[in-house]
């Protein structure tokens, strides 16, 4: 089976091709226009991705010597994430599917960052999911492929919103998390402690409080202890917000009993994250699976590969599927 996947939630048009589980492409064009603005401009975004998404599919069907022709289906991001951007992948998704008469299967980003631990993994259920990105934090139990239950999830601020916006407090660029992962490697974890908002109360994450508390932090201090100490700071902000996610990851496999688990998206990039994650893992007894780096962040083959999954049984789509902003 030959699937296209195309992702455009936010602000990188990708395109994959999985085949015979394998994936045999995978393009990514990330928008540079952000970066002055320190976010995502929704607008650019859009126009962006309408500017590069027929190069992108082009570019991965030559790379994995597919031609359209070949193509089992055509697996789309439809949410969630930005309305404007979503539209353009899911708009050229439905113009090639209905040009060519291939299938088409809507996919949840989410879940895709879930599954992209398929790529290289063994299929293996149940398991219990962290999903952290930049957008969303939660705690997933999955006992079979397409059943879950939400055992957890942000009240506020994401994982990865967190890193981005005291980055931004620090002065850092955006996307900030790998920046703050970067520093914070070389710096004392225990410099500063940090609030871990939450961390014995449940499976429900809070963020925000850590942005205001390192914002405070920061207002206090001389701009040359800041600049002295800012790996400190970094790793100290990283040492919060992986401790909690650690320990709620924990409490979440002892309450479902699972032998697997799984970390999912952009802040399972981390390496304090994972340094944490491992050792839990190895106390445990459990089997860790950690998408490789390139389908840690948005990336098209996790979409491919959860359209290859939802086509193997028979999870297709009408031409009048509809973009989604948000999940519960
Ligand atoms: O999954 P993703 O690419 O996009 C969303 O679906 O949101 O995640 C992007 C997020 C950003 O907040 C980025 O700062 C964060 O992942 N991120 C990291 C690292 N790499 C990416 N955060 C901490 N450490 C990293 N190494
Ligand atoms: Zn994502």
């Amino acid at each position: 089976m030959i699937i296209l996947g195309i992702e455009s939630s936010c602000d990188e048009t990708a395109a994959a091709i999985y085949a015979d589980r394998k994936n045999l492409s995978n393009i990514i064009a990330s928008q540079a226009v952000h970066e002055q603005f320190g976010g995502v401009v929704p607008e650019l975004a859009s126009r962006a991705h309408h500017k590069t998404i027929s190069k992108t599919v082009a570019q991965a069907l030559e790379e994995a010597s597919v031609s359209v022709d070949d193509l089992d289906g055509i697996a789309v991001s439809q949410g969630p994430g930005l309305m404007g951007s979503l539209l353009v992948g899911l708009s050229f998704a439905k113009g090639l599917a209905l040009s060519r008469k291939i299938p088409i299967i809507g996919v949840n980003h989410i879940d895709a960052h879930m599954y992209a631990n398929f790529i290289e993994h063994d299929e293996v259920y149940p398991f219990v999911a962290l999903i952290v990105s930049g957008g969303h934090t939660r705690l997933v139990y999955v006992e079979e492929a397409f059943q879950h239950e939400v055992l957890g999830k942000t009240r506020d601020d994401a994982a990865g919103e967190a890193f981005d916006k005291i980055g931004k407090i620090l002065d850092l660029p955006y996307p900030a998390g790998p920046v703050v992962d970067k520093l914070s490697q070389k710096g004392d974890p225990k410099f500063h402690q940090f609030p871990r908002a939450m961390i014995n109360k449940g499976l429900d994450f809070s963020f925000s409080g850590l942005k205001t508390s390192a914002l405070y932090y920061t207002q206090e201090l001389e701009s040359s202890f800041l600049k002295k100490h800012l790996h400190d700071i970094c790793a100290s902000v990283s040492d919060a917000i992986t401790d909690v996610l650690t320990v709620k990851l924990k409490q979440a496999v002892k309450l479902k009993n699972v032998n697997h688990v799984m970390l999912a998206g952009g802040v399972s990039a981390n390496s304090m994250l994972r340094i944490k994650v491992e050792s839990m893992a190895r106390e445990l007894g459990l089997n860790l699976m950690i998408p490789a780096m390139q389908y840690c962040t948005d990336n098209a083959a996790m979409i491919a590969i959860t359209g290859a999954m939802k086509a193997r049984q028979h999870l297709y789509d009408d031409l009048d599927l509809k973009p989604f902003a948000r999940i519960e």
